[in-house]
């Protein structure tokens, strides 16, 4: 094996995760026109979409799902901004969302307001007949981005070498990552999680081998090992710009977990200073974060969980609580509407939505509806055949012990 330095490189997705933040409260949805002056990618569409008030795509959006009835199913991640999340027949965490579309098979057409990461995943556990759309290209996900399946064949090959004799390693990959990386995890015994299921996954991986390569989101997955009872001082931290993850096989064959450098741009914003200022600014405040945040903050919170977990959590919590939230404003902001009771807020003072998931404005939902009642099926995902049966094997196994 040749070990090989790599050019650092950025994702786009990264670069432009912080297009959409503003100091303003409300998130208003303004005309596609308007919006592309935020400065990032967006998939060409039509021109007579571009003009369209946020009042005419509605009318216009209930008008084509009505036209395609039960032929149509609209799933939404709570991360959607409300504008898309209203016209959602079933909304979720990536989990909920996952089983939905493994479990119903009566819709032709799956049209998934969400990320890439997601649409693959549903068409890869959705029945052969169901074709899957995702609205707009360009909704990727940074995290995703940061685990490119060559840079984490490298990593399993140079794994594999250096671990030859030592003991195994099961790799276990979070939801956010591409359907290629799933099938690594589904060749090599190793299984996918969610951030509803991680814990889940880390105890059937430890059943299995000595060892867990966590990809892509190396928060997500220390946080979970440290409730498991790992020491920090067992697990490395994988570059993959350098050989060996940065590591020495002495210090490879140690540790208990590897985790793959990649992160979230939008939860690694909380910190434990912005908990502080919660903690004092309103007494007897209860802290809530997803579990993408970093160490620290997720060990001064209260309560850590998925966006599932975290809207059920509020929903049920008694009128005149008060709830400070770690995790994307668009959804932070529904369920402060949704819970007028209570006193909900994101830690985050700058409103600083997924540049991604906000990229499903509703002038592509109706642009990709349209299509449909045309008899046309625009941006289609389609994972290879391959791909997704090896890919299916780690999804399977996660949906089996959970
Ligand atoms: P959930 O697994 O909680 O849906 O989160 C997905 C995600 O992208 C969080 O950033
Ligand atoms: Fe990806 Fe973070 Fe956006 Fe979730 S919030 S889709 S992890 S960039």
């Amino acid at each position: 094996m040749v070990l090989q330095v790599k050019e650092p490189t950025i994702p786009i997705t990264e670069i432009e995760q912080s297009a959409f933040c503003q100091t303003e409260d409300e998130l208003k949805t303004k005309t596609l026109e308007e919006e592309f002056s935020a400065g990032v990618r967006w998939q060409k569409l039509p021109i007579s979409y571009l003009r369209k008030t946020p009042e005419e795509l509605d009318d216009r959006i209930l008008y084509a799902r009505a036209k395609l009835g039960d032929q149509l199913v609209v799933l939404g991640h709570h991360y959607q901004r409300n504008a898309i999340i209203r016209f959602a027949d079933y909304r979720g965490d990536s989990f909920k969302l996952s089983q939905l579309a493994a479990s119903q098979d009566r819709a032709e057409y799956i049209v998934f307001c969400g990320v890439h990461f997601m649409a693959e995943t549903a068409d890869i556990l959705s029945a052969r007949h169901q074709q899957v759309i995702l609205p707009n290209l360009t909704a990727g996900c940074s995290m995703a981005d940061m685990a490119h399946v060559d840079d984490v064949l490298d990593c399993w090959e140079e794994l594999e070498e250096a671990l030859d004799g030592y003991g195994g390693i099961t790799p276990i990959t979070y939801m956010n990552s591409t359907a290629a990386i799933k099938a690594l995890c589904g060749r090599n015994e190793g299984i996918v999680c969610t951030s509803s299921n991680a814990r889940a996954t880390f105890e059937w991986a430890f059943e299995r081998s000595e060892r867990v390569l966590f990809l892509p989101d190396q928060h997500l997955g220390r946080n979970t090992a440290v409730q498991l009872g790992v020491g920090l001082d067992e697990m490395v931290v994988w570059n993959p710009f350098k050989p060996l993850g940065g590591h020495t096989p002495d210090e490879l064959r140690r540790a208990r977990v590897v985790l793959w450098q990649g992160h979230c741009s939008v939860h690694t914003r909380f910190t434990v200073e912005q908990i502080e200022r919660a903690r004092s600014s309103v007494p007897g405040v209860n802290v809530m974060v997803h579990p993408e945040c970093t160490l620290d903050v997720v060990q001064a919170a209260d309560v850590n969980g998925s966006t599932e977990l975290i809207t059920r959590t509020i929903s049920d919590a008694p009128a005149g609580s008060a709830w400070a939230v770690g995790t994307e404003v668009s959804l932070v902001n529904r369920i402060a509407q949704q819970n007028p009771d209570k006193t909900v807020f994101c830690l985050d003072s700058v409103v600083c939505p997924c540049s991604t998931m906000y990229r499903i404005h509703p002038a592509y939902l109706s642009w990709v509806l349209d299509g449909l009642n045309e008899g046309v099926v625009v941006n289609r995902i389609s994972v290879d055949e391959r791909t997704a049966g090896e890919a299916r094997v780690a999804l399977d196994r996660m949906l089996s012990i959970t």
